[in-house]
């Protein structure tokens, strides 16, 4: 679903930034401990804590008969779109098996994430409550900050007190460089935003959508408690079934429009692939490999990343059955599909999806009464390790 959008990096004018290295705020303990070491001396600055009532998704259309948990019929988001960026290409081909296949092509992590990635600041193309912040305020507000940990961290504002239907501050970053098949992504989460109101992604998209595609890797609204994997593309592209994943097929028609834009997608079984549960192991990874016919995505909770992506060696293949699977084999043209792909991480708040959803998920009052509150968001940051991106050797 997502986003779709991005139109505009092009159009508007990219205050960048392009500064990095900004630290954080004090520490502060949190309702959803990590694991990791993120949490010693200065961390960053809010307090948490919130309830988390249990509640659903809204999924695309199923394809397949049985309907994921709790799902709410609604609607899905509407949204507008679209990317122009240059057309690099992917890099040659398998060969030798050391060790591992791929070498390190983009290594985004706290010396270099924010030199990679630019800050969107137009309207939020899926109609969300939030005003998104360049580069020079994200940074001077904290919204944007590398923690003394070395962890990254993309937050909504949760200081400012606002009247229903203001927008909140946030922050949406689009990586410079684009990418195509050949290519592996790693990237590492300690935390993730999430509650009612929230609906947070790390997502991939081309230009001139859907016809570039997009697939939306991590991606929720309010309280759901499983992760969401999506793609959306122009018209040679379905999911026919028969596909082997972890993840449940929701529905099978990629393509997407405005106004149509379910996209096909996958729902992860895992609870600690999203939200709450996702913070309280301390994350974990997602990986995706792209490949000319299949693009698989993969999660990892913090304690069960393989070996070989810790030693920076990946080795998709011993990574068994993928959460997610987009291929030739089941009806999607790969190549025709996806191109040119840059890396998106975004916070919006109610619009298209978590506002449409809000109120058959359980949240309390209206969307824009919980976004009025700034205690609603301090746990809306993704804190970030790395995003890696490989190529092959
Ligand atoms: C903390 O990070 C250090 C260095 O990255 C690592 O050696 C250590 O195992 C980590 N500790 C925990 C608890 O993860
Ligand atoms: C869906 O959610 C409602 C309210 O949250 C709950 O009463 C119901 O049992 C849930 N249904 C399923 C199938 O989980
Ligand atoms: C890796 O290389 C070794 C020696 O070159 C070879 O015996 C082995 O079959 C190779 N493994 C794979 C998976 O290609
Ligand atoms: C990324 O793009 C922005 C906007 O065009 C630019 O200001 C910045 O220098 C770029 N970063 C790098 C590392 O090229
Ligand atoms: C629907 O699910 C059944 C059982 O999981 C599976 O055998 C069948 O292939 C699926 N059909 C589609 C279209 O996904």
């Amino acid at each position: 679903m997502l986003h779709t959008f991005l139109s505009v990096l092009a159009v508007i004018p990219l205050s960048v930034l392009a500064s990095p290295t900004f630290w954080g705020p004090p520490p502060c303990p949190s309702e959803e401990p990590s694991t990791q070491n993120i949490s010693t001396a200065n961390s960053f600055t809010s307090t948490f804590g919130r309830p988390f009532p249990t509640s659903s998704i809204k999924p695309p259309a199923p394809q397949n008969t049985s309907t994921p948990q709790n799902s709410s019929t609604s609607s899905s988001p509407s949204s507008t779109f679209g990317v122009p960026i240059p057309r690099p290409s992917s890099s040659g081909s398998p060969q030798s098996n050391s060790t591992s296949k791929y070498r390190i092509i983009d290594n985004y992590d706290k010396d270099t994430f924010f030199d990679g990635f630019t800050f969107f600041n137009a309207p939020d193309p899926t109609n969300g409550n939030v005003d998104f912040v360049d580069g020079d305020e994200a940074f001077a507000s904290g919204l944007a900050q590398v923690q003394n940990d070395g962890t990254i961290v993309l937050a909504v504002d949760s200081t400012t007190q606002l009247t229903p239907g203001q927008n909140r501050k946030s922050v949406r970053v689009t990586s410079n460089k684009s990418y195509n098949s050949g290519t592996l992504f790693i990237a590492d989460i300690f935390a993730m935003p999430h509650g009612c109101a929230v609906w947070p992604a790390y997502w991939m998209v081309g230009p001139n959508w859907p016809n570039g595609g997009e697939v939306d890797i991590l991606e929720g609204v309010n309280d759901q408690t499983t992760n969401q994997i999506t793609a959306h593309t122009g018209t040679n592209c379905h999911v026919n079934g028969g596909v082997q994943t972890l993840g449940k097929l929701l529905g099978g028609a990629c393509q997407s429009a405005n106004g149509v834009n379910a996209g096909c997608a996958f729902s992860l079984p895992d609870t600690s692939s999203y939200g709450h549960q996702f913070n309280l192991q301390s994350g974990g990874v997602y990986a995706h490999t792209w490949e000319p016919d299949a693009i698989k995505v993969y999660f990892f909770s913090r304690g069960a990343i393989p070996q070989d992506i810790l030693d920076g060696k990946p080795n998709p293949d011993s990574w068994g059955t993928p959460a997610a699977l987009f291929t030739d084999n089941t009806g999607c043209n790969i190549e025709d599909s996806f191109q040119d792909h840059s890396i998106v991480f975004d916070i919006t708040l109610c619009g298209d999806w978590a506002g449409s959803a809000y109120g058959s998920m359980g949240c309390p009052g209206t969307c824009q009464q919980q976004v009025a509150d700034p205690a609603n968001f301090q746990l809306a940051q993704f804190k970030i390790s790395s995003v890696k991106v490989y190529g092959h050797n």
